[in-house]
């Protein structure tokens, strides 16, 4: 067991946990829905969403893994013998997997708009410069170039193929000197580009609107699809329900405490996503463009805002926009490799594989259906599944249904089906002071039953949605 790997200490567990939970769905998504459904209000759901059910699946999670050190399937199977458990623990095994084929795909595209910050390319090429001439609408130019590249056949797979190979490379090197030595450097980076990003933004003139759109609190705005919203997003971004935390929890060392990684994630995570809201938003309504949310936030609006600032300023605005693309890059990075390490850490401690060829084999199978995911923007773009093309049908099926489903399995097999003693172990241990010991209380009672309400509710209406 051994040969597993183990992460050196609390600090490199803490930053590769955050490092998964940090990602595209902070940068994309948290600041447009943010402000879509009442700013500051929506930020008070979402708070109470990640103490009240996010922190309780998170702990689940952890705690099978880190007392088993095994993967999921490993972990239920030892936990609960003889049962079927370990089975529908295969499930949180695959949904990475899938999650991973097409953020991979659009990993590809941070590559492609990096190797277009370095050599300051926004908007000019043919398809832009066509746009540009015909429409004159601010951003056409940008528009038109991102959809001719996604819907391009080579190029946006050669830029899968690029990612998912430097995902392979980082896990190759294992649990230490691999995904702990690259996330201990990235995510502490991270944090530090997008705050640079953040002092650039909001000294804009005429930033203050996209600070207002983010944090004034408009409860008339929170609707019950913004309720709804504000659950999903924080299960998503906290990268939950998917076995990546269990996988990495099941690194940690035995002193390290769960307690004290999963809320410093779920901090970093949320800080994170505020942050990233300010460097993106002042910036868009600086330039006076409808904020919206998606690729189009990222791969659209603001080349189009680096144009702008390119014309009065190419030096600061290649600088920007080249720190921009490699916070996204990285940001992407540390959420792919803690999914591939899902896939490959099951077939390395159940079937006995080597890591390489555990790899080699997951990431041909992720990269097979990323081009899938890919060609699906362009020559299959007739391709329909149940009325999404197939992009869309993997990232419906994985965050809407399977990682909802998985974050189900994890707090009901920790609430009534591992001892209660292993959860106190974790939590507070013998001779723990009586603030701990009710702590673990509320914890266990929001364990056992108000997540996995919270998350049937949430389940059932995004399947009658
Ligand atoms: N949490 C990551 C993000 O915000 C996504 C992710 C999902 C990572 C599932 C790992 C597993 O982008």
């Amino acid at each position: 067991m051994d040969n597993r790997g183990t992460f050196g200490s609390r600090f490199t567990a803490t930053m590769a946990m955050a490092g998964s939970a940090i990602g595209l769905g902070n940068i994309w998504r948290f600041p447009y829905i943010a402000g879509k459904y009442g700013g500051g209000a929506f930020i008070i759901v979402y708070l109470l969403s990640a103490v009240f059910i996010c922190v309780p699946i998170f702990l689940s999670e952890s705690i099978i893994g880190k007392s088993t050190r095994l993967g999921t399937f490993g972990a239920m199977r030892t936990l609960a013998p003889g049962s079927r458990w370990k089975w529908l623990g295969l499930i949180t095994v695959i949904t990475p997997l899938i999650i991973l084929s097409y953020y991979s795909v659009v990993g590809g595209w941070s590559v492609e708009y990096l190797f277009k910050a370095v050599a300051q390319a926004f908007g000019t090429g043919a398809a832009g410069a066509a746009a540009a001439s015909v429409a004159g609408a601010a951003g056409a130019a940008e528009r038109a170039e991102f959809a001719s590249f996604i819907s391009s056949t080579w190029k946006p797979i050669i830029a899968h193929s690029i990612f998912l190979l430097a995902n392979a490379l980082v896990v190759l090197g294992g649990v230490k000197k691999g995904i702990e030595k690259f996330t201990k450097i990235t995510t502490p980076v991270l944090f530090v580009l997008i705050v640079v990003i953040m002092f650039y933004a909001i000294s804009l003139p005429g930033a203050q609107a996209g600070i207002n759109y983010l944090v004034d609190a408009d409860f008339s705005k929170l609707t019950a699809e913004g309720v709804l919203s504000a659950m999903g997003q924080a299960f998503f971004s906290l990268s939950l329900g998917v076995g990546t935390i269990l996988t990495y929890a099941s690194y940690m060392r035995k002193e390290d405490s769960i307690l004290a990684t999963g809320c410093f994630t779920a901090g970093f995570d949320l800080i994170f996503a505020m942050i990233a809201g300010f460097a993106i938003m002042p910036a868009v309504f600086a330039a006076g463009i409808e904020p919206g949310a998606g690729p189009g936030l990222i791969f659209e609006t603001l080349p189009y805002i680096f144009t702008v600032m390119g014309e009065q300023s190419p030096v600061l605005s290649g600088c920007v926009s080249i720190l921009f693309f490699l916070t996204i890059l990285f940001a992407a990075l540390t959420s792919s490799i803690s999914m591939l390490e899902v896939g490959v850490s099951y077939l390395v401690d159940e079937k006995n594989w080597s890591r390489g060829k555990a790899i080699l084999i997951v990431c041909t199978g992720c990269w097979l259906l990323g081009i899938l995911c890919s060609l699906s923007f362009g020559p299959l773009s007739g391709v329909n599944i149940m009325g999404n093309s197939i992009f869309d049908f993997c990232d419906k099926l994985a965050s809407n249904f399977l990682m909802v489903l998985g974050s189900l399995l994890f707090v009901l097999f920790a609430g009534w089906k591992m001892k209660k003693s292993i959860l106190a172990d974790e939590i507070a241990p013998d001779g723990s002071s009586s603030v701990k010991i009710t702590l673990f209380k509320i914890l266990y009672f929001l364990i056992r039953y108000v997540a996995p309400l919270a998350i049937i509710v949430i389940f059932i209406t995004n399947l009658l949605m």
